[in-house]
């Protein structure tokens, strides 16, 4: 079996333009845009790229963005006092701090001083809290892209055994939570593995959807894939030899149904989902009901 190709780009592109009549029909109702305002620390090189491309992608959606930019030294009460400022500011809809922060800094705390109707994230507690009880407010980012991803390409999710490699905040858990809930893009069979699993193998063998989020190149080998399955690799790790997803692409690509590409898979899908959440929070801010 050779995998058919689920093609982020492609729906990522799709989705920025639902954004942007969105955007048009908020604009057209408010008479000004939608505003993202992103918080960078430090001068890490990944970080200025990612928040550039959102800016970029903002733009093009009709969205206003704002980039503040602070000094790796940025004191933690700095940077709290920044928050406190966009919290108050009624012409910013939305905020994204990019991650990771500079040594030094709890991110925690400053995730949780994110105003939760701003929370473009959804990282803060209430927000995941009102994930976990199946009434979002803010879907997260590559969760809800990769969930659109398999919905869009037709893939059946309800009854199937989803196994997801990772645990994080950011993809593992949150993904965990809403592929298990009741309705559409959920209702799944959901199991979480990690570095403490015993036998993983054996666990991803019986995957019918496989996504995996751990960050380590092509660590997902096709003796691991269980014939047919759908693969989503949400890994982007820079090597030497270039860049690699969590799966070894070709090998696996024999074995699955339909895969995701490195690059070019879950990727684009994260930023169409950060600008769907601005527009959902400018709209929250004007009193409007989620759009769900
Ligand atoms: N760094 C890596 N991924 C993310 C993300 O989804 N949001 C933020 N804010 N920072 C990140």
């Amino acid at each position: 079996m050779t995998a058919a190709i689920l093609d982020g780009k492609a729906l990522a592109s799709q989705l920025r333009e639902e954004t942007a009549e969105k955007v048009a029909r908020f604009v057209g109702e408010y008479q000004s845009a939608p505003c993202l305002a992103a918080v960078l620390v430090g001068d890490d090189p990944a970080s200025e790229i990612y928040v550039r491309n959102k800016q970029r992608a903002c733009e093009r959606a009709g969205i206003e963005s704002r980039l503040h930019r602070l000094p790796a030294k940025t004191t933690q009460d700095e940077l709290l006092s920044l928050i406190a400022q966009l919290n108050q500011d009624t012409s910013v809809h939305g905020i994204l701090v990019q991650l990771p922060l500079p040594k030094g800094l709890d991110e925690k705390q400053v995730l949780d001083a994110v105003h939760p109707l701003k929370d473009v994230d959804a990282f803060h507690p209430e927000n995941v809290g009102r994930i976990a009880q199946g009434r979002p407010r803010f879907l997260p980012c590559t969760p809800h892209g990769i969930q659109q991803l398999l919905l869009r390409n037709g893939i059946p999710i309800a009854g199937k055994h989803v196994v997801v490699i990772g645990r994080s905040e950011i993809v593992g858990k949150p993904m965990a939570m809403m592929l298990v809930q009741r309705g559409d893009g959920g209702d799944a069979t959901v199991t979480v593995c990690h570095s403490r699993t015993k036998d993983l193998r054996a666990v991803t063998r019986l995957a019918d959807i496989l996504i995996v989020a751990i960050g380590r190149a092509k660590f997902v080998t096709a003796d691991m894939v269980k014939p047919g399955a759908v693969v989503v690799d949400v890994g982007m790790n820079r090597t030497e030899e270039g860049l690699f997803g969590d799966v070894d692409f070709g090998p696996v690509s024999e074995v699955a149904s339909w895969i995701t590409p490195v690059p070019g898979g879950v990727g684009p899908l994260t930023i169409a989902m950060l600008l769907e959440n601005t527009v959902e929070a400018a709209r929250l801010m004007r009193g409007k009901e989620p759009t769900g």
